[in-house]
């Protein structure tokens, strides 16, 4: 080999070294992190499915809240509760032996969310009880592998999810923690020391990482203190940078006082998040379909559960407006998802083989509800030929007419319903707004699908 081609060899593998190891790394502080692209995949992937299963689902009465609610706040329900059904000396973690998840079967719960049509799941690895259901080295006896289940009840997920679909797995943790000592010890000195972040928050967070590598680590609890005490821009550079997930995890926005709707790969802002507009930043919306809790309870009635029809219109109008539908439901103490959460999720999933194609990587259109049918939301999706536009219909037309006030059509456009074999709708417009489509009077056995109607507009003018 001559020795300029020798040289230039040297000096290319120099270059490429100097180019791997000037990759990007992120600094633990939040202009840093905010640099970082949102992995592709989360977007695309518009539903994802909220776990909240603890020692609460015991009691699994009131809400996951119930033991503040009765140690804490000490409400007369939850006061009343105890003493007309509990020994006197029985204390909330008497509650974790009957925590037993013997009906648990993550391979049949892992059907249930793929048959969802959701994309990603996100456990509750540890709520505000602290009770950790993972066997966590920093939980002595308050883990579900030592007490309760007896088990590993996010590895097990984790693996049956991973083993039998291409959902993505998630957890939730909760960075403090209502009654742990350390906790209230660093909250009455006033958030000067942080023995519970170091000895607690941060060890176990990174063990649920580096154990389950979860692509989705969705942080709570965080409102009490800033992010300084909770050290999450060093917890996050680190997720960023080092860990086995650097690639491919999100985060969400609660990790301190001061980050909400303001810092993470997407905001929840509060619970059950819809913005009035279109939004600027990468959002979800956590809601559930019981809507007065999130953990399992008994005392829930059937008008607090969202029906199919109110569950595809928030689905509908979340990913109009950018956002991910993140679909809670709490399963029981004895490890299962009771039928009427299943038949919702089923359900969903059913609606989402004819409609996913308007769903699914769409991205928002220019205008988010049509200007003159109330019920009417869009979506979009690049493709080869052009922009085509989904207009979904939420409740369905009284007569033949549909009339719709923003797209602008011509005769080269193409107007169908999702899941209709039917031939393609005629239709007049105007030049510069405005589409009246010829709906046929469909019978019901060729109705495509029950609630929210997509129709596909191609090649408008109005792209
Ligand atoms: C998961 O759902 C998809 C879409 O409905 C389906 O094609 C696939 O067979 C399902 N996989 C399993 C393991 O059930
Ligand atoms: C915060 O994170 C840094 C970097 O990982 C670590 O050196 C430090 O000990 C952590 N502090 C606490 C209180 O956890
Ligand atoms: C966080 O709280 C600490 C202690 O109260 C304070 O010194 C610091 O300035 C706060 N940081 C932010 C970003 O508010
Ligand atoms: C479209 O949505 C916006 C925001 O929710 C609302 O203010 C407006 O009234 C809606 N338009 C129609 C026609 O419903
Ligand atoms: C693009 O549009 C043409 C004409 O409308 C059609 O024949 C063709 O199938 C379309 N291609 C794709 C990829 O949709």
């Amino acid at each position: 080999m001559p020795t300029t081609s020798f040289v230039s060899l040297v000096l290319s593998l120099f270059l490429i070294l100097v180019t791997v190891s000037s990759a990007k790394r992120y600094e633990p502080n939040w202009a840093s992190l905010d640099t970082r692209p949102l992995p592709a995949w989360y977007d695309e992937s518009k539903i994802g499915i909220f776990l909240h299963w603890g020692v609460f689902s015991v009691p699994s009465y009131i809400s996951e809240w119930f033991w503040w609610e009765w140690k804490g706040t000490k409400s007369p329900r939850a006061v009343t509760f105890m003493l007309e059904n509990y020994k006197p000396d029985f204390t909330y973690p008497d509650f974790a032996p009957d925590f037993k998840a013997e009906f648990y079967d993550p391979n049949r719960w892992a059907d249930i969310f793929n048959a969802s049509g959701a994309k990603y799941v996100v456990l509750v690895a540890k709520h505000h009880e602290g009770f950790t259901n993972w066997p966590s080295k920093y939980s002595w006896n308050w883990n579900a592998m030592d007490v309760g289940p007896n088990r590993d009840l996010v590895g097990d997920l984790a693996n049956a999810i991973r083993k039998k679909t291409d959902i993505h797995f998630g957890i939730y943790h909760s960075l403090f923690e209502w009654f742990n000592p350390l906790y209230l010890q660093d909250a009455a000195n006033k958030y000067t020391t942080q023995d519970f972040v170091k000895s607690k928050t941060m060890p176990e967070l990174h063990e649920l990482v580096t154990k389950y590598e979860p692509e989705v680590v969705w942080s709570d609890g965080d409102w009490m203190v800033n992010d300084t005490y909770w050290n999450s821009t060093n917890f996050l550079a680190w997720l960023f940078n080092d860990s086995p997930v650097k690639d491919t995890v999100v985060v969400n926005d609660r990790w301190g006082s001061n980050t909400n709707c303001k810092h993470g790969s997407f905001f929840n802002c509060h619970d059950k998040f819809v913005p009035g507009q279109l939004f600027k930043h990468k959002w979800e919306n956590c809601m559930s379909i019981d809507q007065g809790s999130w953990g399992f309870r008994r005392d829930a009635s059937l008008s607090s559960i969202y029906s199919m029809d109110e569950l595809i219109s928030l689905l509908v109008r979340t990913v109009s407006l950018g956002g991910n539908l993140l679909v809670n439901v709490g399963p029981t103490s004895y490890g299962e998802i009771a039928p009427i959460y299943e038949e919702r999720l089923r359900q969903m999933g059913e609606w989402l083989n004819i409609n996913g194609e308007a769903i699914y990587a769409t991205k928002p259109w220019a205008f988010q509800n049509d200007t003159v049918n109330p019920d009417v939301w869009y979506t979009s999706k690049k493709t080869s030929n052009g922009t085509v536009v989904y207009a979904i219909l939420l409740k369905w037309l009284k007569g033949n007419v549909l009339e719709l006030g923003t797209p602008i059509v011509s005769r080269q456009s193409s107007i169908t319903l999702l899941g209709y074999s039917g031939s393609p709708f005629t239709f007049t417009g105007q030049a510069t707004h405005g589409v009246q489509i010829n709906v046929p009077t469909i019978s019901f056995y060729n109705m495509p699908c029950q609630w929210g109607w997509v129709f596909k507009l191609e090649n408008l003018v109005n792209q």
